[in-house]
């Protein structure tokens, strides 16, 4: 509403410019003397209004024509238009040739020029009385081959099988055979066939995380033509409205704090005093989020985005152990976002998996793999040393005696003194009521309790002479 107000009061010269497309339209005109004068002014009326909404140029639509007579006419190749003014001047502008209608030679010119550039979509949309259309069906195929569509309008209904083998299928859309009086009433649904194939991603989101997204577009402005209106909104969220002014020269944009595993509705509005242009849209969900964090060996906790409170009645929680393990079933109010799971295994992976259900019946899952940590066994508690009687360290520990098997010892001597010694690293295991044992000065030794799972953290230190402990 807003829009057609702006036309009709504010830009009274101006119409809405489809900034929907971006390929190669080459017209073939049939410029020929079985062309009746009538007929030829009425087709490129036709082809001017078929062409007024586009947005012209490179990255978006470029037009070409080519007439069709005895040797064919380029009226103006694909780079020549880049407004609407000039390429509407040079339509009124075309003059009929009236010889004969070799359209054979003027669909090789349309393949070289077609062939131009790559990637793009391209149409030939040939205009015809349908009289002696040639032997066409050859470069036809040439040029569906290459990519190109072919779409065709008849004024007389004559040769109807030649253009039915011109024209790319579906024919419904893509061949018209209208009397020339009435050409106007198929310009709406040509368009929408020739719009169908040009038709360009002219707003899309690059890139989207749990919160937030990265939203692309095509230049349309200059730091100086204008600016872009872009506003945003939750579709479930009342009151997620929200708006940025962006430069002309912009075309991207990162939206930041957006809620997780959430529908979101962008509409990117260009404002230029110089055009009018259609608004963009593009729709996104955010990704969801589920977190695992605080894992011990028996328990995890388990986090998830906060979704729309009163969208969610309640939350699903299911977790097991990878790949068979069984698969139990924890069941939320709406309002919880995080819960732990306990008695797991130790060093064990687990799938969990968070289902929200919806208010409106709708189901979301989201699921996570997580670990539990190894089960850590007690580390000893006391390494403590004391001056022997002999010229010795004595040496003592303590440790947590649930499950204790034994303590497992290793000591080395310094032997910067007496390079003459035996191997100087040695071990033993010593049962669990053994809580001292004695050392020469200067060795280096390391206890650890051994329990029936494994073995727990040791201490070490170096006995020096006054006992002391150098770790
Ligand atoms: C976005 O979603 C809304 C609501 O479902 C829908 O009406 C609209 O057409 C969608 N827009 C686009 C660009 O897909
Ligand atoms: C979980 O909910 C609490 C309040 O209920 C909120 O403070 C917290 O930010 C939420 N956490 C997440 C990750 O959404
Ligand atoms: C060095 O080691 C040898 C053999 O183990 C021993 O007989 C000698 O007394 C040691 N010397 C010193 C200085 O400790």
């Amino acid at each position: 509403v807003t829009e057609e107000k702006h036309i009709s009061c504010q830009y009274l010269s101006m119409t809405l410019l489809l900034n929907c497309c971006e390929g190669d339209i080459l017209f073939l005109l049939d410029s020929s003397g079985s062309v009746s004068n009538y007929e030829f002014s009425h087709l490129l009326q036709f082809t001017a209004s078929l062409l007024q909404p586009f947005s012209l140029g490179r990255g978006h639509v470029r037009v070409g024509l080519l007439q069709v007579d005895t040797s064919p006419k380029l009226e103006f190749g694909l780079d020549v238009h880049s407004d609407q003014e000039s390429l509407q001047n040079a339509l009124r502008r075309v003059r009929q040739l009236q010889g004969d209608t070799n359209t054979e030679a003027a669909l090789r010119v349309a393949q070289r020029l077609l062939r131009e550039t790559e990637g793009l979509p391209k149409v030939l949309l040939w205009l015809t009385d349908g009289v002696q259309p040639g032997d066409v069906d050859q470069p036809m195929s040439e040029l569906k081959a290459e990519g190109v569509s072919v779409l065709a309008v008849s004024t007389v209904h004559a040769n109807y099988q030649v253009l039915q083998r011109a024209v790319t299928p579906p024919l419904e859309s893509h061949l018209y055979s209208v009397d020339i009086e009435d050409i106007e009433i198929i310009t709406e649904d040509l368009r929408e066939a020739i719009i169908k194939i040009i038709q360009a991603e002219r707003l899309r989101v690059a890139h989207v995380t749990s919160h937030s997204a990265v939203l692309q577009w095509r230049p349309l402005l200059s730091a100086a033509s204008g600016y872009y209106d872009l506003q945003y909104k939750s579709l479930w969220w009342t009151g997620s409205d929200a708006r940025r002014i962006l430069p002309g020269d912009s075309s991207w944009v990162e939206l930041t704090n957006l809620h997780p595993d959430t529908t979101y509705t962008a509409s990117l509005r260009p404002e230029s005093n110089q055009r009018l242009f259609n608004t963009l849209s593009v729709n996104f969900t955010t990704l969801s989020v589920v977190s695992v964090s605080d894992a011990g060996p028996r328990q995890i906790l388990v986090t998830w985005g906060s979704l729309q409170p009163a969208q969610v009645q309640r939350y699903t929680v299911e977790y097991g152990a990878i790949p068979s393990g069984p698969v139990h079933t924890v069941t939320l109010h709406g309002q919880q976002n995080s819960t732990i799971l306990t008695g797991l295994e130790p060093g064990t992976q687990y799938l969990v998996t968070v289902s929200a259900l919806h208010v409106n019946g709708r189901e979301r899952a989201m699921s996570v793999r997580a670990c539990t940590k190894e089960a850590s066994l007690p580390a000893l508690v006391d390494l403590h040393l004391t001056p022997g009687h002999h010229q010795d360290v004595q040496v003592e520990w303590r440790a947590h005696q649930e499950d204790l098997k034994g303590f497992w010892l290793t000591w080395e001597r310094d032997d910067s003194i007496n390079s003459s010694s035996k191997p100087s690293i040695s071990s033993t295991y010593l049962p669990p009521t053994f809580h001292f044992t004695h050392l020469a000065p200067s060795s280096r030794v390391c206890v650890s309790p051994v329990y029936s799972s494994g073995r727990g953290d040791g201490i070490c230190c170096t006995a020096e002479r006054p006992a002391g402990c150098l770790s």
